[in-house]
């Protein structure tokens, strides 16, 4: 959601911010500009569209210097013009700025400095930015002083980073919007993620709300608000650039997919002690979890699947959990006490509404827990704990890798959970964990034998599709659905396998394919379901093991391995993102930057 890029190195920087720029691209990608410090004045060079047509636009361009600033946007005030885009200027382009986030009071600001005889030329609430920097400044400020007291009179989330004319410095702060550092000898970087100058340095410091910076050839200062020096230290991010390319796949989705073997090992890997099958989750020892008497899972869109996944697999260890919308959670949460533990569930750990839900729980008492992929992230620090589920960068918008890692972590999980609130666990261990040891190689084969572009060829030209599954089927079923929605832009809903009959059915015609998940779940009521849908002409794809009761009627089939129910819904899952993939791909879709969408969803 935005994505933001800042540089101070040896070099001309334009390079290093429009390579930032396509790495963060799946932050937003409506338009892209870059700001770059020439010795006596700023270079703005900006337009609508993806960073392809920015860099098409400045070919041939002069933009030399050594600071500069980049941003890639996600329309939230304004639509996607070359007005809007970032950088923002004030009038005499003595100060650019690019921001990420919602400045809540930008109306106030801007009538009031209207008043002062500022003009604006974009739709955005950036502008009020710079507007309000050069304010300060006319009126006897210093520029650090300036920045420092404009960002005092924000309301909102931002990460921010400002430059001035003639000065070989960029500002920065943060407040709700993800900035993090990255420092290489004698050149640094400012971004909003860590994917952005990965190829430069894995030397990462992770800001902190309220943290203003100050960067120039000489290094980093970070201070507060107030310009008192705080400490951060660098951390070493173990992620490699490699993994964060495409490595000859066409799209990072399908990488993605494919990489779904290793990511789930990694999620494994060292949390089940091999002589007892006990759970241990790194410093989160045994008997953490005593105490908890009820779980709320808090999540958005696919990480909520994957948590309503794990609130099933929870609630059949008996523990009372309960998942629920983070964007709900305001003002429909149950209650909270100090029995409660919330764990919110989120890729990217910057995800607003899940970040507020985690806050509000705190608040009120309960424990906390951030299940996430990024290491540093505001949801892993908010929380008192935080595990990481150790699939790697996920570039590709739609989430794929990080749905199983998270259901795998929830999993594991639950049985921790019982196993430090109950005397007498349920047993089911011996032959899950031995199931869960062999993941990953099935997982290849789902992957090396399925028959999902065939399908998808066959069925993509419907007017409608609807996945149905029941128990850990059903939020397969939801999340499978969402990823057809998301890339191909055909209508697509999950329901719950039992619910078709108490509506839905009136839509099913011969053309509304029925994707039907068995679990081992009931599969016998799931199978009577589909066929209901088929006596109307629904055909029905049937994902379910080879030699399944299902393909006595399917029309077609996607073979999941014979598993534990508790991990069938998983292999269920890579066949459905597979035919999402395959669907959106004869269909011409721009599969890894759906249009309106963003990875990371930073405003609430
Ligand atoms: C869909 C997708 C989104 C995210 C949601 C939450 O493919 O990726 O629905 O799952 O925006 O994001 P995180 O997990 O980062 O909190």
């Amino acid at each position: 959601m935005c994505g933001i890029i800042g540089h101070v190195g040896n070099e001309n920087s334009l390079e290093t911010l429009l390579t930032g720029l396509e790495n963060l691209e799946y932050r937003g990608y409506d338009s892209a500009g870059v700001a770059v410090q020439n010795g006596s004045g700023i270079d703005v060079e900006k337009r609508s569209g993806e960073v392809d047509e920015l860099k098409a636009s400045i070919e041939g361009v002069s933009l030399d210097g050594t600071v500069g600033i980049g941003h890639t946007r996600w329309s939230t005030h304004g639509p996607p013009t070359d007005e809007n885009a970032h950088p923002h200027t004030d009038e005499t382009e003595d100060v650019a700025v690019v921001h990420n986030g919602i400045i809540e009071n930008y109306a106030e600001l801007r009538a009031w400095l209207r008043e002062k005889g500022h003009e604006f030329t974009s739709e955005t609430d950036t502008e009020v930015i710079p507007h309000l920097i050069q304010y300060f400044i006319d009126s006897g400020r210093d520029n650090e002083t300036a920045f420092r007291r404009a960002i005092d009179e924000l309301e909102g989330s931002y990460a921010i980073t400002a430059m001035f004319s003639g000065e070989h410095v960029l500002y920065a702060a943060r407040k709700g919007s993800p900035l993090v550092v990255g420092v290489e000898d004698d050149e640094f970087f400012l971004a909003s993620d860590v994917p952005a100058f990965l190829e430069y340095t894995d030397s990462v410091v992770f800001l902190e709300d309220g943290d203003v910076v100050v960067v120039d050839h000489d290094g980093v200062e970070f201070t507060d608000l107030a310009g008192e020096p705080i400490i951060r230290e660098p951390e070493t991010v173990d992620w490699d650039p490699e993994q964060a390319g495409k490595g000859g796949y066409d799209h990072f989705m399908l990488k993605e997919i494919n990489e779904q073997p290793t990511s789930l090992a990694q999620a494994v890997e060292g949390r089940i002690d091999p002589e007892n099958g006990r759970i241990t989750l790194e410093d989160l020892g045994p008997g953490t979890f005593a105490g908890i008497e009820t779980v709320q899972l808090v999540a958005c869109g696919t990480s909520y699947h994957a948590a309503l996944y794990g609130s099933i697999a929870l609630n059949r260890a008996g523990i009372r959990t309960t998942a629920v919308l983070a964007n709900e959670y305001s003002i429909s949460a149950p209650p909270v006490d100090d029995g409660t533990l919330v764990i919110a569930v989120t890729q990217s750990g910057e995800t607003a509404d899940t970040l507020s839900a985690l806050r509000q729980a705190k608040l009120e008492g309960a424990r906390t827990l951030t299940v996430t992929n990024v290491v540093g992230s505001t949801a892993a620090r908010v929380a008192t704990d935080a595990l990481f589920i150790r699939a790697g960068p996920e570039i590709g918008v739609a989430a794929t890798k990080t749905f199983s890692s998270q259901a795998i972590m929830l999993v594991l999980l639950a049985r921790r959970i019982a196993a430090d609130t109950q005397s007498d666990p349920p047993e089911n261990g011996e032959a899950l964990l031995a199931e869960l040891a062999g993941m990953p190689d099935r997982t290849e084969d789902v992957l090396a034998t399925s028959d999902a572009e065939r399908i998808a060829r066959r069925y993509h030209d419907s007017r409608s599709y609807f996945f149905i599954g029941r128990g850990l089927g059903f939020p397969v079923a939801l999340e499978g659905a969402l990823k057809f929605k998301e890339i191909t832009y055909e209508h697509a809903e999950g329901f719950a396998s039992g619910e078709l009959k108490h509506g839905p059915l009136a839509l099913v015609t011969p053309e509304t394919p029925v994707f039907a998940v068995f679990t081992g779940e009931e599969d016998e009521k799931t199978l009577k379901n589909a066929s209901e849908a088929q006596t109307r002409g629904a055909p029905v794809v049937a994902v379910c093991p080879a030699g399944h009761e299902a393909l006595e009627i399917a029309d077609g089939h996607l073979e999941i391995p014979e598993t534990n129910s508790t991990l069938a819904g998983l292999f269920a899952n890579v066949q459905l993102q597979l035919v999402s993939y395959h669907a959106a791909s004869l269909l011409d879709r721009p599969i890894d930057k759906p249009r309106n969408l963003a990875k990371s969803v930073t405003v609430e």
